[in-house]
């Protein structure tokens, strides 16, 4: 008989299925609306699938240079040069990756070693905690408070021991959709400041901020950008979250060890959609617009669920807003998800599951990342949401 070596030991326990792929299940199950996923449901502009039709058509069906198509990176430190005033070298600074998420793990599992520690903050995007612990680390969440969830930057300072290796930062931030101010980034300088710390900071919604507000990205600060891998996606920023591709940028002593991994994960990112987007961002309007055209989804489904018994929890980026129900009912909010998937047929995520130990704030994320009639009646579905 043909055996199979049994696997006696993980190397992450308590992690199951994502959340995303259960509640998705679920949905699809229930025919549900889905609010529940960061993804769009709507197109991309056409000019993107043209562009990588072009380029597969004339042969641009092969690896990619390892680090990323030339003139792609050459528009990546145009817009970062252009947006955030910071400069930084094509050559040896800027790393295409195949998708944001990939570039998360090739920071993490670059610059932290066995018995560090890296300290994040919860709720948090799923994938941090699991990919720390991957490289033998220990990561150290720090709660953001409800409802406003800010850092608490004293608990930072009291946090940072002599093992801490990295602050993952994430702004405009998933799931509350809370961003950080320029009295942030200045906190998280002189925390850091003449500490070998490095910042991982997750800028995947940096052009969905609202309210005519800047983005205040590590790359906008001078001290900040020094000790930072900046990490962005095009999934995010042009709709198509399914071509998996991102980039980061980071000052080269960083980003050396950085690639070292990358070129062992990957290699190279997907050709065709790299031509695509180097096309595509010659003009900086195709991402500069993205705050008010998310701006308006998020008023209107703030406006839509005027009548719902949810209170909502202010959002000023990001394409996520939070719901609150902790006045009305004590439920679980797990089972407040299930419940409205079934009874309500709309879907949402428990924010509950952004948090290592489950804390339950008695709020749901909402993903206005939809098409206005998917926004309105996933609206209409929450607003006949009942809780005895
Ligand atoms: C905060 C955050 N970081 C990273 C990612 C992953 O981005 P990508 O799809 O480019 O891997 C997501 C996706 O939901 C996210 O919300």
């Amino acid at each position: 008989m043909i055996q199979t070596p049994v696997t006696s030991r993980t190397k992450l326990d308590n992690v199951g299925t994502t959340i995303f792929s259960v509640i998705g299940e679920l949905s699809r199950r229930h025919d549900a609306i889905n609010l529940s996923q960061g993804a769009p449901n709507f197109a991309c502009d056409s000019e993107l699938i043209k562009g990588v039709t072009r380029a597969m058509e004339n042969n641009h069906n092969q690896y990619a240079v390892m680090t990323g198509y030339e003139l792609l990176r050459q528009r990546i430190a145009e817009k970062v040069q252009n947006v955030y005033g910071r400069c930084y070298d094509v050559d040896s600074e800027v790393l295409v990756t195949a998708s944001a998420s990939q570039a998360i793990y090739s920071t993490i599992s670059a610059l932290v070693h066995p018995g560090d520690e890296v300290i994040y903050f919860e709720p948090s995007f799923d994938s941090y905690a699991p990919i720390v612990r991957l490289q033998g680390a220990t990561p150290i969440p720090l709660k953001l408070v409800a409802p406003e969830f800010k850092i608490n930057w004293d608990e930072v300072r009291a946090t940072i021991s002599s093992k801490t290796k990295m602050i993952i930062i994430n702004t405009p931030h998933n799931p509350t959709g809370q961003v950080l101010s320029k009295q942030d980034l200045d906190e998280l300088a002189a925390i850091t400041r003449n500490t070998d710390i490095a910042i991982l900071s997750d800028e995947v919604y940096e052009h969905i901020v609202f309210d005519q507000q800047p983005h205040c990205g590590m790359a906008s600060h001078e001290e900040l950008a020094a000790r930072s891998v900046i990490i962005s996606s095009f999934g995010k920023t042009f709709h198509v979250t399914g071509w998996r591709v991102g980039y980061c940028v980071a000052p080269q002593g960083l980003m050396d060890e950085v690639v070292k991994v990358y070129q062992f994960l990957m290699f190279a990112a997907d050709t065709p959609m790299q031509y695509a987007f180097a096309e595509y961002m010659k003009d900086p309007q195709t991402y500069l617009h993205l705050g008010q055209f998310y701006q308006h989804k998020r008023d209107l489904m703030i406006e839509s669920l005027a009548d719902s018994p949810f209170h909502i929890i202010p959002s000023s980026g990001s394409f996520f807003l939070l719901a609150s129900y902790g006045h009305l009912s004590q439920e679980k909010d797990s089972d407040v998800v299930t419940r409205l998937i079934k009874e309500q047929g709309v879907a949402t995520i428990p924010l509950s599951a952004f948090y290592t130990d489950s804390t339950d704030n008695k709020m749901i994320r909402l993903s206005f990342a939809k098409d206005d009639a998917t926004i309105k009646s996933g609206a209409a579905a929450l607003c006949q949401a009942r809780f005895d």
